[in-house]
């Protein structure tokens, strides 16, 4: 069950299965259930069946995946698909991280095909969405955010519309410890709120948005208060169990 707001750390290639280990017995020691919130990790895969093995009971803590296949299972050397991150306790997958998108040369199409997929095997996607500077400085931010959702969504019925996430992570804000201002954030958020209204109807209200990019100790609160955040996700900041612990007691 997903309450608002929503806590995801995004480790990407960070804490191999021994240092998971270690970090997930800190982070439940600094970190007691809470149900007015939702907390997720998402580690490597190499990483999943371990941090699901040491969580053990405290099932309030739920892992994703940080990326699979777009394709069920096949000749794909290297990758994983839905239904193998399912088996190893992932229930949410990122879609589209900025990193997937620029680094690895990851299309918007790619993007809806994993989207529906995950829905199929049981994994909530966490579509991710977000300009770069170039594109915000010629004044295309909204474009961009806009066609990344409506392709990425475009695979998918209404009903599964509003049982997904979406992520919200402006690439020049990714690790250079520039956020987005508050005014910023929450004109997107709007603008993403907007657009599923539009393509998906009233019910995708229930699909919460979180922010993403630079968020830290520090800005936590302030970034959480904006009108139209549901919740927050966070690469660097959720390295060390204690600081991402105080993050999530926001
Ligand atoms: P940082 O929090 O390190 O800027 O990373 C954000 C991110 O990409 C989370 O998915």
């Amino acid at each position: 069950m997903i309450n608002r707001p929503l806590f995801f750390a995004n480790w990407k290639m960070n804490h191999g299965p021994s240092e998971a280990r270690a970090y997930l017995a800190a982070f439940l020691n600094f970190f007691a259930p809470h149900d007015d919130r939702t907390v997720a990790m998402f580690p490597p895969a190499l990483s999943l069946t371990t941090v699901r093995d040491t969580r053990a009971n405290r099932t309030d803590i739920l892992l994703g995946v940080q990326n699979i296949h777009s394709q069920e299972k096949g000749a794909f050397t290297g990758e994983n698909s839905a239904p193998m991150a399912h088996d190893a306790g992932a229930r949410l997958v990122l879609v589209g991280h900025s990193e997937r998108r620029h680094v690895f040369g990851e299309t918007n199409v790619e993007a809806a095909s994993k989207t529906a997929l995950a829905s199929r095997f049981g994994l909530t996607p966490v579509l991710c969405v977000g300009e770069t500077l170039a594109q915000r400085e010629m004044g295309d931010a909204e474009r961009v955010v806009i066609e990344q959702l409506t392709v990425g969504i475009n695979q998918i019925g209404p009903a599964a519309v509003a049982a997904i996430v979406i992520a919200y992570e402006p690439v020049w804000a990714i690790g250079t410890g520039h956020t987005a201002t508050p005014d910023d954030a929450s004109a997107m958020h709007r603008v993403i709120r907007t657009t599923l209204r539009e393509l998906a109807g009233n019910g995708s209200d229930r699909a919460p948005i979180l922010y993403g990019g630079s968020v830290n100790r520090a800005n936590a609160k302030t970034l959480l208060e904006v009108e139209g955040v549901d919740g927050l996700l966070v690469g660097g900041a959720s390295l060390d169990p204690e600081g991402w612990a105080e993050i999530c007691r926001t």
